[in-house]
């Protein structure tokens, strides 16, 4: 066992107390945070003449030394330490004695630990929306490519109104937009260092925080040092965005689920995408997106999880914050893996455009406009809407489309119907007649993917990066 005190005690910790107690076999993932965070540190201290400048240089040159050694794998992080902090520490202090023991001057494990998992986290939250970003682009890709593929929008997964599958797309691109909007004001939120509050009230010794912000790339020092040590709101919001990350995969792989069904035939999976079954030879299943969806409930539960361990706890460190780490590391690790994989299946989905047509053409989605017509011709609209209500009716019982309907059939229910109706309700003119914004029109598609793809040409991590000093 080895730890960072026991100076005051006169009995070694039980084992099993070490044991429960130990973080090492978790937070050891952010020994690179840690590395970086104690080498901005003690750059600060020989700024301020805490530590002398070869004192400082032999502590980085070591730090680095320890830093590779780790990446290679010729240093192994054991489980004989308690937690990352004192394996550094304990391996610095092996390699240069007492100058070692000083890297910890004015500095406690709470605003040590607070660093780096908000580095850690800062890097989770830049990784993700470059994902994210790879998928807008497939999806900007599929919008461009479909701006005439006609298809059925549902409503209560009934047949609705013809729209397309640009349109389609076109939603799920402002969902995961909406989602990379989060992450750029986490980002701005989080992106203050709480290095330098010690335990909970600073310290005595003239540390500059702004320095060491201004190092690790930070807009500038923490301003409470009990919050600062106590302070896991950040995470909280990245694990809130990571749920819906998840919400919105999950409602699209739904769909996909559907439309890759025998009913729907809208979809078909790549091969490298799919897999069979053990004992019925015709399968091919939708794993890929049945597991995203699934997966769905463990980043809901890395969030409830830190909500309630966060909800009782006195200012300001206490222990129970140990327990934001492994499933907050399990939500990013699969929200990352989630993205990359539905990714690379949408990109390589084919889209059966024919029977997207055809479904669109069988579920009376032209209704409304066939109304709208009527309307157009002097009808008032309650009365137009009970007309085509009975034509539908009469349509169902011929197995038949409204614009299959003989004018003369049309013109039984309702004089105001001319020959021009049939343009009027096909699937083309439903789709392009509907030009306002945000609407599937091609001319109102086209605009927004003018804008959309303006969006994607500018970087919002750059914008952030200038901040930085
Ligand atoms: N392993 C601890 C954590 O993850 C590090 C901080 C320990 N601080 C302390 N005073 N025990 O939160």
């Amino acid at each position: 066992m080895a730890q960072l005190w026991g100076g005051r005690f006169t009995k070694e910790t039980d084992k099993l107390v070490y044991q429960f107690n130990a973080s090492i076999a978790f937070d050891q993932r952010f020994y690179k945070q840690d590395i970086e965070g104690s080498m901005a540190h003690v750059c600060m201290l020989a700024k301020q003449g805490i530590l002398t400048k070869e004192e400082m240089q032999a502590i980085v040159k070591e730090l680095t030394d320890i830093s590779r050694e780790v990446e290679e794998g010729t240093l192994e992080i054991t489980e004989e330490y308690e937690d990352i902090h004192s394996f550094v520490e304990a391996n610095l202090i092996k390699r240069l004695g007492d100058v070692g023991k000083k890297l910890h001057t004015g500095r406690s494990r709470n605003d040590q630990v607070a660093l780096d998992m908000k580095l850690y986290t800062r890097l989770e939250v830049l990784y993700t929306d470059v994902l994210l970003k790879d998928l807008l682009k497939v999806l900007l890709r599929i919008m461009e490519e479909n701006l005439d593929t006609i298809m059925p929008g549902f409503t209560h997964l009934q047949k609705a109104q013809p729209i397309t599958l640009s349109h389609h797309m076109g939603a799920y691109f402002e969902m995961f937009k909406r989602d990379r909007l989060r992450l750029k004001d986490i980002y701005a939120r989080m992106n203050y260092c709480p290095l330098g509050s010690g335990a909970l009230a600073g310290t005595t010794y003239p540390l500059d925080r702004e320095y060491t912000a201004e190092i690790l790339g930070f807009y500038g020092p923490t301003l409470n040092s009990m919050d600062s040590v106590a302070d896991r709101d950040y995470l909280i919001e990245f694990l809130s965005a990571l749920a819906t990350i998840m919400m919105h995969l999950s409602r699209f792989c739904e769909e996909i689920i559907l439309w890759n069904s025998n009913e729907y035939q809208f979809v078909e999976m790549d091969d490298s995408y799919s897999t069979g079954s053990s004992i019925m030879p015709q399968k091919k299943n939708p794993d890929i997106a049945e597991l995203v969806r699934g997966k769905t409930g463990r980043v809901y539960g890395a969030l409830m999880s830190l909500l309630t361990t966060m909800k009782g706890i006195p200012l300001a460190y206490n222990k129970d914050m140990q327990e934001d780490k492994e499933l907050a590391f399990d939500a990013m690790d699969t929200v990352k893996h989630c993205l990359a994989l539905f990714t690379g299946m949408l990109d390589t989905m084919k889209f059966c455009k024919e029977e997207m047509r055809k479904s669109a053409n069988n579920g009376f989605t032209n209704a409304t406009d066939a109304a709208d017509y009527l309307v157009n011709h002097g009808v008032p609209f309650r009365d137009a809407h009970g007309i085509v209500g009975q034509l539908v009716l009469q349509c169902i019982e011929q197995k038949i489309a409204l614009d299959e309907m003989p004018l003369s059939q049309l013109q039984a229910v309702c004089p105001a119907f001319e020959e021009d109706v049939f343009e009027a309700i096909s699937m083309e003119t439903c789709v392009n007649k509907r030009l306002t914004v945000g609407a599937p029109g091609r001319e109102a598609m086209e605009q927004v993917i003018a804008l959309e793809k303006e969006y994607l040409s500018k970087e919002w991590q750059d914008e952030e990066a200038k901040k930085w000093k």
